[in-house]
C-alpha cells in the first residue's frame, strides 16, 4: 500500500544561516495515523511542517503525497497536491469578523476558481458539508456568530472544521493548543484524533508538552537541532530518551508544563 505521506531525506537551510533547520529527515505514515512531535524550541518542527506542504521550500530531499511528488513541481501541481493537506494553526488564522460558517467554507477555496472564490459562490453540496462538520463537531450553534467572538478553544474546533473542509488526507497542526487554557486543549486534542480515527486522516501535530504529546499519539518523532533523534511507539519514549530529545536532564523538564522554557 503507499504511504499516505512519504519525507526523504529533506533539509532546509535558511538563507543567510549556515547550519540547517531540519536535516536528514525521512519517515512515511499510512492512513489513520497521529504522529504528535516534540522537541525543544528551534528544533525544527514547523520548518518541517511547513516543508512538507511547500510553505517553506525544502534545499534538498523529497516529499511524497499519496505517492505524488511535491517537491519540485510546477505552482500549479503544488496547488493541487496542497488540497490534500490540511493545516491548523496555534493563533487559528480566522477571519474575525466573518461568521463560522463563512470561515469554514474558506476551506473550499483551493477547489474554486478565483472568481467564484472572490463572490463566496460556494456550491450546495459544500456547504452542506461544512453544516454536516459543524454539527459533527459540535459547533452547530455558533454557525451565525461572528469568529471574533468565540473562545480560544472553539476558534480552534473552527480551524480545525475549515481544514476538514478540503477533505485532506493530511493534517498538519503546528502547536494547535498552545494558546489554549488545559480543558480547550483536551478538546481540540479529542477532536485532532477523532478526526484521524475516524476519518482516516493523516495527523501531524507539532506539541511542547510531552505529557500531552503521549496521551493523543500513536506514535512520537522527537527532534533536536533539526534532526529526528526519536521515531517510534509512545510505549518506547523512555526518560532517557526525553532527555535526549530536550538535551536537559528530567529534573529540569517539567512534566504537565511547558518543556521548551
Ligand atoms: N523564516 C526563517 N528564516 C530563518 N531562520 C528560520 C526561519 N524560521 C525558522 N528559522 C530557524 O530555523 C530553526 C528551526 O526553527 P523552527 O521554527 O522550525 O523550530 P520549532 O521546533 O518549530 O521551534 P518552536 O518550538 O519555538 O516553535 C531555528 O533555528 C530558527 O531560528
Ligand atoms: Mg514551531
Amino acid at each position: 500500500m503507499t504511504p499516505i505521506l512519504e519525507v526523504c531525506d529533506l533539509k532546509k537551510i535558511y538563507r543567510g544561516s549556515s547550519k540547517p533547520a531540519v536535516n536528514r529527515i525521512s519517515f512515511s505514515m499510512s492512513a489513520g495515523e497521529m504522529i504528535n512531535v516534540i522537541g525543544p524550541s528551534g528544533a525544527g518542527k514547523s520548518t518541517l511542517l511547513r516543508c512538507i506542504n511547500r510553505l517553506t521550500e525544502p534545499s534538498s530531499g523529497r516529499v511524497l503525497i499519496e505517492g505524488e511528488e511535491i517537491t519540485g513541481v510546477p505552482a500549479a501541481k503544488v496547488r493541487a497536491l496542497r488540497r490534500r493537506v490540511g493545516m491548523v494553526f496555534q493563533h487559528y488564522n480566522l477571519v474575525n469578523r466573518l461568521t463560522v460558517m463563512q470561515n469554514v467554507m474558506h476551506g473550499r477555496l483551493g477547489y474554486m476558481n478565483a472568481f467564484n472564490g472572490a463572490l463566496g459562490l460556494y456550491s450546495e453540496e459544500d456547504k452542506q458539508r461544512a453544516l454536516e462538520i459543524l454539527e459533527q463537531t459540535g459547533l452547530s450553534e455558533f454557525l451565525y456568530h461572528r469568529a471574533g467572538e468565540l473562545s480560544g478553544g472553539q476558534k480552534q474546533r473552527v480551524g480545525v472544521v475549515r481544514a476538514l473542509m478540503q477533505q485532506p488526507s493530511i493534517l498538519l497542526c503546528d502547536e494547535p493548543i498552545a494558546s489554549l487554557d488545559p480543558a480547550s486543549a483536551q478538546v481540540v486534542m479529542e477532536m485532532i484524533r477523532d478526526v484521524s480515527v475516524r476519518r482516516g486522516i493523516a495527523c501531524i501535530t507539532n506539541l511542547h508538552q510531552v505529557d500531552v504529546a503521549m496521551r493523543y499519539a500513536d506514535r512520537i518523532i522527537g527532534m533536536n537541532g533539526g534532526e529526528i533523534i526519536y521515531d517510534g511507539p509512545v510505549a518506547g519514549l523512555t526518560e532517557r530518551m526525553i532527555e535526549r530529545i530536550y538535551g536537559k536532564p528530567m529534573s529540569q523538564l517539567m512534566i504537565g508544563g511547558d518543556v521548551s522554557a
